[in-house]
């Protein structure tokens, strides 16, 4: 749906060139939701801006539903803007607007007649559970509610492309989780193509699919989520997933120097999260086990658990055998 073809981008800042993207290759499938992950000036609102024509690359090519943004005419960008929806962190709305007449506003600008607007619009607000709120205006409503109304405005031209940029990063942790659903819902039943862009792994744990990672205009890192969340390769990536699981790696380790055993990480993915394996394989091997960190959560909809635990006594090579032979992905931190 979405490719980058060995894309860079610099400014001309002052006389200078400033690289905000290395030269990249992404390519984007048609129905994920697609996360990009970096810190502030990383480069994740220069490549959003790409993919919706705002900005042309210095280099490389990008390609959007088969289309070169960076090649076409006026009229060509605005029919392919068209199969784009964006919704913002600052949501964007018009405050002169109710609520139905900034979902009505794209439509109006494309020409729509007057009376399928209103069923359109309806409809939007319905969709996003907003129908009660129709003619509140912007500074009427939470957070929450505002970026309720900018996926309904962003949705309003049936685009197949629906570009995210930090959209929960002025929300919440219970108001992100409930925009983060409506986003999965969107994607699930309308099967729309989702690009979002934030700084915080939660927020690619809960909804996507896939996941780059952008570090100062490098994509140091990319896969599915449930690889990369749970076996980060690169230190950025390891520092974002820390973020997200609240753990201090540094007081951890020097917790465990204190520890006897041998030290692994377990990770327990789908059904095996929830079978009792590390009971039995500790009665059949005599091993000993200490839990000294763990979590059980989903990565969008498949369970994980990961647990840091010490193993003493008994024949410890066997248990580890065992627990590889039982699916669980073990990893020994020191012995
Ligand atoms: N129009 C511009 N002119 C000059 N420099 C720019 C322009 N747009 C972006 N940059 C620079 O490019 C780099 C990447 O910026 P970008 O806005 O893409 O980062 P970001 O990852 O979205 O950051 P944030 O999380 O703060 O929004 C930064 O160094 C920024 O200063
Ligand atoms: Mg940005």
């Amino acid at each position: 749906m979405i490719e980058f073809q060995q894309v860079h981008k610099s400014f001309r800042v002052g006389g200078r060139e400033v690289a905000a993207l290395q030269p990249l290759d992404l390519q984007i499938v048609e129905g994920e939701v697609f996360g990009i992950i970096g810190h502030s000036g990383a480069g994740k609102s220069t490549l959003i801006r790409l993919i919706n024509g705002l900005e042309r690359p210095s280099g490389g090519r990008v390609l959007v539903d088969g289309e070169d943004p960076g090649t076409l005419d006026a009229a060509g960008l605005r029919a392919l803007r068209r199969r784009i929806g964006m919704i913002f962190q600052h949501f964007n709305l018009l405050s002169s607007r109710t609520v139905a007449a900034n979902v009505a506003f794209p439509l109006e600008l494309a020409g729509t007649p007057q009376a399928e607007i209103a069923s359109r619009v309806a409809e939007l607000l319905a969709r996003v559970g907003l129908n009660e709120h129709a003619n509140k205006y912007p500074a009427q409503l939470s957070g929450g509610q505002k970026q309720r109304v900018g996926i309904a405005r962003a949705l309003a031209c049936r685009p197949r492309i629906l570009l995210c940029d930090e959209a929960t990063s002025a929300l919440d942790p219970q108001t992100t989780a409930s925009v983060l659903a409506l986003l999965a819902q969107i994607n699930r039943e309308l099967g729309l193509t989702v690009v979002l862009i934030t700084h915080e792994m939660e927020v690619i744990r809960r909804v996507c699919d896939r996941v780059a990672v952008l570090d100062a205009g490098h994509l140091v890192e990319s896969g599915q989520v449930a690889d990369v969340f749970l076996h980060p390769r690169h230190a950025t990536t390891r520092r974002f997933v820390s973020e997200a699981e609240h753990v201090n790696e540094g007081a951890l380790h020097s917790d465990f120097a204190a520890v006897s055993g041998r030290l692994l990480r377990l990770t327990f993915l789908g059904q095996h999260t929830y079978e009792p394996l590390l009971g039995r394989i500790a009665r059949e091997t005599g091993v000993d086990y200490n839990i000294l960190a763990g979590r059980i959560d989903r990565i969008k909809d498949l369970p994980y658990g990961q647990l840091t635990i010490a193993l003493v006594g008994g024949d410890s090579d066997a248990a580890i055998a065992a627990l590889g032979a039982a699916g669980v992905h073990v990893e020994e931190i020191a012995r």
